[in-house]
């Protein structure tokens, strides 16, 4: 590896930033992460901090995790690579497949379809509906529901079902069919509804209300996150999910549940789906599957949606779908060994736990900054303060702020993202009560310091 000063120099040049302007880039070099270990990572400079990300909302298992490193460095010695194409398979993905099927049972979900990483997973869930529906010889169904503030990555699917302005709009036009329904989000929504509960039954009423007017039989599916992410970190009532399950099956509409970020553990329950006491059709996971180590995700597919597919005798359930390192041996192998340390630690009840106290250390902070206008949380290892510059008129504090904000929070030990006006605080589900107080310590004198 180059020296540290050959680092910084090239550092933003050559390559383009994911969700970040080249020029801004350029003016202001991204931090230089070299090193991590347990839920720490250190920068170039040696300077060490938590990392309050998670990586991207993967690491779940922090940067030591040995049994994956181990099974990743094996599989590559036996076969590094190989094809899971029509007519050949590897070990390591057909062992993957029956653990994911048994982890999955009780949300009802028995299959998958293997992918490399979240956007493919949530681009094989919306082909896979609209082909369901065509195999059963309702082809009109090509339509998709929403939600607002949903993020489901950056695929031309996924970017239109995405219901985030800032991600749509230089690449527009989307897909044409996509609805986008108001998100249970009670610090901002039109229906001026601060009450979860009643909030959740108008957005439901709003869904309804879109269902009638496109015509039910010319929708193939509704995605959500359970929990919202990237958007935020929006937790909905407990009562929506539900509810948009119990519209879905009216309508005959499939649920596909993005659980790119809450499969395995980061709510406190295993899926998100799981947490709310509902079974989506299909869902899409990725990210933690392999900790983040290794490029992965997977589709998962409901017995009966496969059933339909499997019991067809046409060419209309041949899944003309697939990547060519859909179900890569080496990221097979990390994932078993990943699925395996995540059970084993029990990291969801870690993150039930551990995520009390965030929640519980964030909101005191809130009651201490006026420049937090919302403290959003409670399921598990999802956390986020949104940043107000008025909090009687609610406006977003502006960037250069935030920007002196997360710096400060970072000096003075913790990692956490910015997106848009939101502070998002999503460590590793491995995280201990002690580094979950020097979290909260940083982000509380990071405020402090930066206004
Ligand atoms: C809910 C959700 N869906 C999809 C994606 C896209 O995943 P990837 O970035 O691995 O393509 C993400 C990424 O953050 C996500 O949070």
């Amino acid at each position: 590896m180059q020296g540290e000063n050959f680092l910084k120099e090239h550092n933003a040049k050559h390559f383009w930033h994911p969700m970040a302007h080249p020029a801004e880039s350029l003016a202001n070099p991204p931090k230089i992460v070299s090193k991590g270990d347990g839920v720490h990572i250190t920068d170039i400079d040696g300077f060490r901090a938590i990392d309050g990300v998670g990586g991207l909302w993967n690491v779940n298992l922090g940067y030591s995790c040995q049994p994956i490193k181990d099974a990743i460095s094996a599989q590559l010695d036996a076969l590094p690579y190989y094809a899971t194409f029509r007519g050949t398979s590897t070990d390591a993905t057909i062992e993957l497949s029956v653990k994911l099927a048994e982890f999955f049972a009780p949300d009802g979900l028995t299959r998958a379809f293997f992918t490399s990483g979240g956007s493919d997973s949530v681009e094989i869930c919306l082909r896979l509906a609209r082909q369901y529906h065509k195999i059963r010889g309702q082809g009109d169904r090509t339509k998709f529901l929403a939600l607002k503030k949903g993020y489901h990555g950056t695929h031309t699917g996924g970017a239109s079902v995405n219901g985030n302005s800032n991600f749509r709009r230089n690449y527009e036009p989307m897909l044409p069919g996509v609805s986008h329904i108001p998100a249970p989000y009670t610090y901002r929504n039109p229906f001026n509804e601060s009450d979860p509960a009643t909030l959740a039954q108008c957005c439901l009423a709003a869904m309804e209300d879109e269902i009638q007017f496109q015509g039910a039989d010319t929708i193939a599916a509704f995605i959500m996150e359970p929990v919202l992410g990237a958007g935020g970190v929006i937790p909905p009532h407990e009562s929506f999910l539900p509810g948009a399950r119990a519209l879905c099956d009216k309508y005959g509409i499939l649920l596909i549940t993005d659980e790119v970020i809450t499969a395995f553990g980061r709510t406190g329950s295993w899926t998100g789906a799981r947490h709310f006491g509902v079974k989506p059709d299909l869902m899409a996971t990725a990210k933690a599957i392999t900790n983040g180590y290794f490029p992965f995700g997977a589709a998962m597919i409901s017995e009966h949606v496969a059933d339909v597919f499997e019991s067809d005798k046409t060419s209309k359930g041949a899944v003309f779908s697939g990547y060519t390192y859909s179900g890569h041996p080496t990221g097979a192998a990390a994932a078993i060994a990943c699925l395996d340390e995540t059970l084993r630690l029990d990291v969801a009840s870690n993150a039930g736990t551990r995520g009390a106290q965030m929640h519980a250390g964030l909101q005191a902070i809130a009651e201490r900054h006026a420049v937090v206008g919302d403290c959003r949380g409670g399921h598990g290892l999802m956390n986020c303060l949104e940043l107000v510059s008025d909090p009687e008129a609610k406006t977003p504090l502006d960037k250069a702020t935030i920007a002196k904000v997360h710096e400060a929070v970072y000096q003075a030990g913790t990692l956490v993202r910015v997106s848009g006006n939101n502070l998002i605080i999503s460590p590793p589900l491995v995280i201990s009560e002690e580094e979950t107080n020097a979290v909260l310590n940083a982000v509380d004198s990071g405020l402090a310091a930066a206004l």
